[in-house]
């Protein structure tokens, strides 16, 4: 496994790279002790997607796990939020691609109402496991005709290939950068509400359907049914529907 460092503020990170792996969100607790990690993978022959769901990776997409201690001065769920956020404004200074990202609550990253990437946060012990699989330099072919919306990737965006490297690199930059500073803009609702799609939408959580109409304090979607505010978790929705 390749291994090289990188320092961001004054946190060094440790990034591993294989070729082929079953899962980085597997893979990287066994090296539980290693704090500030990056694992990432050309390929995954089992990658995982949220609610058991797979998570196809073949080559040419972006493929990761990020474990980091974590802070509880940041609630979970913002931090997967913020972390979708960082990659938007990672991915839309990219060339050919254009300023039409949002994001879908509670971790996908959209763009033009197409899932580019996805984030899956879990904690164990005092570690976050942050996992982001995303669309880079693959394409979605017949396979995926019968979805109801077709993912897309940066190469089907703009016909260019892009470094996966570079982009994890802005990425983890951005993203340990607004880690240190606390409660940074990107881990604030009132800054995160205005970008992400769901909100305003009609939707069905935890066996209640109402308007999504703003997010709680710690990331929680807050919907309005029935004249009553309630919030769910990410754990509650069964789906949220366009
Ligand atoms: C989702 O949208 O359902 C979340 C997808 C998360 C996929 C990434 S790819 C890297 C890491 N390893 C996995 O097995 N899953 C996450």
């Amino acid at each position: 496994m390749e291994e090289k460092k990188y320092r961001v503020v004054d946190r060094e990170i440790t990034i591993l790279h294989c070729t082929e792996c079953e899962s980085t969100q597997e893979k990287i607790k066994e090296f539980a002790d290693n704090r500030w990690l990056v694992l990432q993978a050309d390929r995954q022959s089992a990658g995982r997607g949220r609610r058991g769901r797979n998570w196809a990776s073949p080559s040419g997409g972006l493929y990761f796990t990020f474990s980091y201690p974590f802070s509880d001065n940041i609630p979970p769920q913002l931090q997967l939020l913020g972390a979708a956020l960082v990659l938007r404004d990672v991915l839309r200074l990219r060339p050919g691609v254009e300023d039409k990202f949002s994001l879908k609550w509670p971790n996908d990253l959209l763009y033009r109402g197409r899932k580019i990437a996805g984030f899956l946060g879990e904690a164990k012990g005092d570690s976050i496991y942050l996992g982001c699989g995303l669309n880079v330099n693959n394409s979605f072919g017949p396979d995926y005709s019968e979805y109801r919306r077709v993912p897309v990737s940066l190469h089907e965006i703009s016909g260019d290939s892009y470094s996966r490297e570079r982009i994890l690199l802005d990425w983890l930059e951005k993203f340990v950068r607004a880690l240190a500073g606390g409660r940074d803009e990107y881990f604030n609702p009132r800054f995160l509400a205005p970008e992400i799609d769901t909100i305003g939408r009609q939707v069905k959580a935890a066996r209640v359907e109402g308007q999504a109409v703003g997010l709680s304090a710690d990331g929680g979607l807050l919907l309005s049914a029935g004249g009553e505010k309630k919030v769910v978790h990410a754990g509650d929705v069964q789906e949220v529907y366009e």
